[in-house]
């Protein structure tokens, strides 16, 4: 496995191939990030991670400074998974001018949910897995449904600007209780990881009022709203979407129920299909 910081060694390494496989991320890889690499492997002729803790999808507020960065460790776990290039840039490098031509996507897909509660995240988002996908020449890129909102925003935004690239989406990868994976659980203390398992047991309640024939959407949001709170979390949204496009649903939709919410100053999210 080759890891490259630079534009010019990653175009080097890059040069024999004609189908990049590529996997954003921003390290700290867990098994759900390794879940996405074993799923690009037989999309391509060469598999390609990228690592890069992007500033741009970050708030003042938030957690950029302290995010975790384990570079070692993650090129560990790639080689073990048969990744064949890891892209780790600096931000000197990635962001060699300030990065003034940004990609803005359209408020009804971005401003709401994810994008209410964190203003310019999907802007951030789509600027920079823009410019990955254009230094890696991606032809396939993987991304997963745990960032529901965010897989969406980025088959839109390919869709729109004709890139040559097909999205695939992978499925959640969950602890044995039940936890979605996240590099964000790292800052949970052992009482709220156990704690953390509310937000999942939630969404499986709603889930599975739905599939049993509830139609009371909004009682059902509120109710798991309070529950949350209840128990000491502070949640921003739980939301029970279309599947479509995360509008409001309407009778005979296809859904997904989606929510973010703050247990201590971790700010955890999870979504699952109906
Ligand atoms: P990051 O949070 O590192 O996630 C990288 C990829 O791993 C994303 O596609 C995300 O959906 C996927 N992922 C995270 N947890 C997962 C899990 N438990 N199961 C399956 N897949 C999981 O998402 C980002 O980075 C950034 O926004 C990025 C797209 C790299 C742009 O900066």
């Amino acid at each position: 496995m080759h890891v490259v910081h630079t534009l010019a060694e990653l175009r080097e390494q890059l040069q024999p191939y004609r189908h990049p496989a590529v996997v954003p991320t921003m390290g700290n890889l867990h098994d759900g990030h390794i879940s996405l690499v074993e799923r690009a492997k037989p999309l391509g002729d060469v598999t390609v991670a990228t690592i890069f803790v992007n500033r741009l999808q970050f708030a003042p507020n938030e957690d950029f400074d302290s995010y975790p960065r384990t570079l070692e460790a993650d090129c560990d776990r790639l080689a073990a998974a048969g990744c064949d290039v890891v892209f780790a840039p600096k931000e000197s490098e990635l962001y060699a001018q300030p990065q003034t031509f940004k990609v803005h996507p359209p408020a009804a897909l971005a401003d709401i949910l994810e994008g209410h509660f964190r203003p310019g995240f999907f802007t951030g988002v789509c600027t920079v897995v823009m410019k990955l996908l254009a230094c890696t020449q991606a032809r396939t890129a993987v991304f997963g449904k745990k960032d529901y909102q965010q897989l969406m925003v980025i088959r839109q935004m390919v869709q729109q600007f004709a890139m040559p690239v097909d999205i695939v989406g992978v499925e959640t990868r969950r602890t044995a209780e039940g936890l979605a994976m996240s590099s964000r659980n790292g800052y949970l203390s052992e009482s709220q990881r156990e704690k953390a398992l509310l937000l999942s047991a939630t969404l499986r309640n709603i889930v599975s009022a739905l599939r049993g024939g509830s139609t009371d959407v909004a009682t059902l949001e509120a109710g798991a709203m309070n529950a949350l709170q209840s128990a000491g979390w502070q949640p921003d949204y739980v939301a029970v979407c279309r599947q479509s496009d995360l509008q409001t649903p309407q009778t005979g939709d296809t859904l997904v129920v989606l929510a973010a919410a703050r247990v201590g100053t971790t700010r955890l999210i999870d979504n699952m299909e109906v």
